[in-house]
């Protein structure tokens, strides 16, 4: 097991907004947690990176405990987030955004190989590689949020809402990229997601979260077909 959260409460001073929460990821996995907006998916994606403190519960990863880790100590063991909203650096370029995925690293030194395998993935940063992060679509903002924690080379990455906002045809690409770094280039993923006929489409398993608490998990294949899953998320 990669990542193992077990019956996490997390709050904001005395409002708790999870409520023992269990889930985990095998390594290889692409797994979905799939909720409404308010259900609580940033707070768990924040919590898991440290972020945000738990009030009660672990975190496990690769066998050792570390919910009371600071973020830098994760990050160093190869977890890495696409928080939401991207939040790249406005006044940096598009190069210096990827090469602050490096912050902290020592060994990196295959650098040019790193940048040629990104821009292949996301050409778009390629051809805007020296403009400033704030003159970026929001849908270039995202592929350049993913850039920076791809650049790291992490073990597990945790992406926040990355459809938010973009055109249905930019989400199926964004997605294509996510699908294609799982099953090809062995990243295990976490995504949280509204979106859900978007996220179960690529994922193996997921999980429905509803304010704070985890109602259903299952396969992918079996929640897409789930009446009220459907009923609740896929219109239908
Ligand atoms: N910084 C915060 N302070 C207080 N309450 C918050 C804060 N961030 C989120 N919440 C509350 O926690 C709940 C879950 O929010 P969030 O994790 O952002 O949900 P989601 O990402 O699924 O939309 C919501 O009720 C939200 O209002
Ligand atoms: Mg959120």
């Amino acid at each position: 097991m990669l990542l193992e959260a077990e019956n996490l409460r997390i709050a904001y001073r005395d409002i708790e907004a999870v409520h023992g929460a269990s889930f985990h990821v095998e390594e290889g996995e692409l797994v979905s947690i799939i909720g409404a907006n308010g259900a609580g998916k940033t707070t768990i994606l924040n919590a898991l990176m440290g972020m945000t403190p738990v009030k009660e519960g672990a975190v496990r990863y690769r066998g050792l405990d570390i919910t009371g880790l600071p973020s830098h100590k994760r990050a160093g063991m190869g977890i890495r987030i696409v928080p939401e909203g991207a939040r790249v650096f406005p006044q940096l370029t598009v190069l210096e955004n990827i090469m602050t995925g490096l912050y902290r690293l020592r060994k990196v030194t295959d650098v040019p190989s790193r940048l040629s395998w990104i821009y292949e993935l996301f050409p778009v940063l390629d051809e805007r590689s020296r403009q400033l992060a704030q003159t970026l679509s929001g849908g270039e903002q995202q592929q350049l949020a993913i850039a920076r924690a791809l650049v790291s080379k992490p073990r597990l990455l945790l992406v926040d809402e990355v459809s938010m906002g973009l055109m249905p045809i930019l989400v199926e690409k964004v997605f294509e990229v996510l699908r294609y770094l799982n099953r090809e280039e062995d990243l295990t993923i976490l995504l949280v997601e509204q979106n859900a006929l978007a996220s179960l489409a690529i994922s193996n398993r997921a999980y429905v979260l509803e304010t704070g608490v985890i109602t259903l998990e299952g396969e992918a294949q079996t929640l897409k077909s789930d009446p009220g899953v459907r009923k609740a998320y896929l219109g239908a």
